[in-house]
This record gives C-alpha cells, structure tokens and sequence, in this order.
C-alpha cells in the first residue's frame, strides 16, 4: 500500500494515556461514523481494557444513515459500551456526550464523587469541534496538569462531570489494508503519506459496488454503460467530466483523484459509510491471515539461514574410513 504511516509521537501519547487512565472513571473514544472499525484505535483498545466505554460515531451527518444504525447496535452489544452517533457541531452534542456518560457509570456523581472521563480520537475525527461546541460561550474551567503531557487539559463540563482531552494518537499499525484506505479517504492520513490517486481509486471501487446510483448522480453518467465501469473508468470519466485535461486532452489523474477525495469528504457524492461489522470481519479475518503466513515465511528463512550457517558436523573416523 502506498500510505506511509508515521508513529511519530505516539509514544509520548501512549504514555499519557495510560498515566491519566489510572484515574479516570471511563473512556470517550471518538469514532468517524463513516469508517468506525477503521478509525478505532486497537491501541487504545489494549491500554483502557476493563474501563467502561462511551463509542461516539463523530460525523453522522455525513454517513449513510442505515449503516449507522447497524454500527450502533454493533458497539451496543460489546461488554461496558455504549454508543451514541453525533455531529460534533450540534447544540445538543455535550448532553447527550453527558447522559450516555451517566447511564454507563451510574455509581459516579455529585460533587465528591465526579465523574472522570477520558476523550481520545484519531486525528481530523473532530474531538475539537465537539469540544468546541460542548464548552459554548461558558467559561469552562480548563488547565494544564504538570506531570502528564503539557497538552492535557481537564475540562468541566458539569460540578461533577470532569472531561480529560488528550493530544490526538496515531495508530501502532495498519493491518488492515482496506482500513488504511479508508482512513486516506476520510481525510485522517496526511496528504504527504498518501498517494492521493490510489486512494481515490480504491474509494471509488468501493462507491462503484456500494453506492452505484450515488456515484451516477454526483459525476451526471449514463446509468447504463457506466453500471459495467471499472475504478479506473471512473476516474477518467470524473477527469473529463471535471475539465482536469492536460495537454492534448489527456485526463488529469492526479486532479480528478482529489476532485473525488474533497467531494467525498464534504458529503458531496451523499451520505455514505465505507464499511460495514461484516466487511470490516472479512477484512480482519484476511489481514490477519496474511500477517501469520507472512510470519510463517519469515521464520522459516530465518531457520534456513541459520541451517546454512551452522557449521558442517564433522566427520566421523568411521565416515572416513568409508
Ligand atoms: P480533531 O480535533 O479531532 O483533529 O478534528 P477537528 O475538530 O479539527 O475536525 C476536523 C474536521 O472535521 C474539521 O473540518 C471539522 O469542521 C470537521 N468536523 C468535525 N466534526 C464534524 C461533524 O460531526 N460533521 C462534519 N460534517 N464535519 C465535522 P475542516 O474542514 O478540517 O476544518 P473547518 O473547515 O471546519 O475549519
């Protein structure tokens, strides 16, 4: 795959995360509704094990409103979590953040008692947006905490609703191939990580099969003939369509690849969700699959290498009486 992931700081933020889940009461993890198994961090997964979870589908404005649903039911049926679907920009967002926050640790309230919350989300998921939007025009306390990370901040949303905001993490690792692309689409990868027209052609691979009337619509094909395209037909299709010619007529791949990718992020091609629980479990199954045998080939080359290098057992008196 062509996107190139950076851990970067991870590791600071890693720390960070497991320091300030000593005390905190329950974790918020922010989700893009369009992508949601995507844009789960397994990392997170690992360190807040045991603490009850609050998964919010960020962004369901611009996914396709069935499949969240079927998300929702997906997180709602997993041990201590609850999931909730927002848009981080709603005037209703920090109640409901708060009422599911409540309903799935009850036994934390009043002031003695506050309830503390982690938030985390991957970068672009809009954690500030939402925290934007929760804090309003009130003057909510915030503050650096020394001795966790200079960008930790501990917001008070209520006398006895504490939020802590992390600085945003990366993943670990990508195994899932199809995942990595969706995350490109959605906007979470660095443009410089990516190479813009693979991933505009994986996407519109996925729309072509997925969301076929959609992609009609938006670029103005003839439902007919453009029903047998392929990804790379549909690019040249949006390159002409678009006027991103270069000399001699020739289709601009590169522009249209980012015509798609800023049409599918500003919800333009309409409401849609790159993934369903059941794609996102095929995709797991095979990726997992190809990390054992990949896994398997390198141990066994290793054995080789080591069988070559092994010195030749020496000959016996008798072998050489032979
Ligand atoms: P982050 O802190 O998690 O990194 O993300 P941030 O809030 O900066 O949001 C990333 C982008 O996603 C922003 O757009 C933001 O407006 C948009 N966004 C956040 N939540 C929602 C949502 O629920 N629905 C929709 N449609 N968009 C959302 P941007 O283009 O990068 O910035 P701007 O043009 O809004 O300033």
């Amino acid at each position: 795959m062509a996107i190139q992931w950076f851990p970067g700081h991870m590791n600071k933020a890693k720390k960070a995360i497991a320091e300030r889940l000593k005390s905190v009461d329950m974790v918020v993890e922010m989700l893009d509704a369009r992508m949601p198994a995507s844009s789960e961090n397994p990392l997170l997964a690992q360190l807040a094990r045991g603490k009850p979870k609050l998964k919010i589908l960020n962004k369901q404005d611009l996914a396709d409103p069935e499949r969240t649903a079927v998300w929702l039911e997906y997180f709602n049926s997993r041990e201590e979590t609850r999931s909730i679907a927002l848009d981080a920009s709603e005037r209703q967002a920090a109640q409901k953040l708060i009422a599911a926050s409540r309903a799935l640790v009850p036994h934390r309230s009043g002031i003695d008692k506050p309830l503390r919350v982690l938030i985390c989300g991957i970068p672009n998921v809009g954690k500030s947006t939402l925290i934007n939007a929760m804090l309003g025009k009130k003057s909510a306390k915030t503050g650096n905490e020394p001795g966790i990370t200079k960008a930790e901040q501990r917001l008070l949303l209520a006398d006895d609703f504490w939020l802590y905001d992390t600085p945003g993490m990366l993943w670990p690792k990508i195994i899932v191939e199809e995942g990595g692309y969706n995350l490109a689409a959605g906007g979470a990868i660095g443009r410089n990580a990516l190479d813009e027209e693979e991933v505009a052609l994986e996407l519109l691979d996925y729309l072509r099969r997925h969301y076929l009337p959609l992609l009609q619509a938006r670029y103005g094909a003839d439902k007919d003939p453009s029903s047998h395209w392929q990804d790379d037909q549909w690019l040249e299709w949006v390159a002409k369509k678009r006027g991103a010619l270069m000399g001699g007529g020739r289709p601009n791949y590169q522009k249209a690849a980012e015509l798609v990718l800023t049409d599918f992020r500003d919800g333009q091609i309409g409401r849609i969700t790159l993934e369903t629980p059941q794609q996102w479990e095929t995709w797991l199954k095979k990726a997992r699959q190809r990390e054992a045998e990949l896994k398997a080939q390198r141990e066994a080359r290793k054995a080789e290498r080591k069988g070559q290098a092994a010195p030749k057992p020496q000959q016996s008196p008798q072998d050489m009486e032979d």
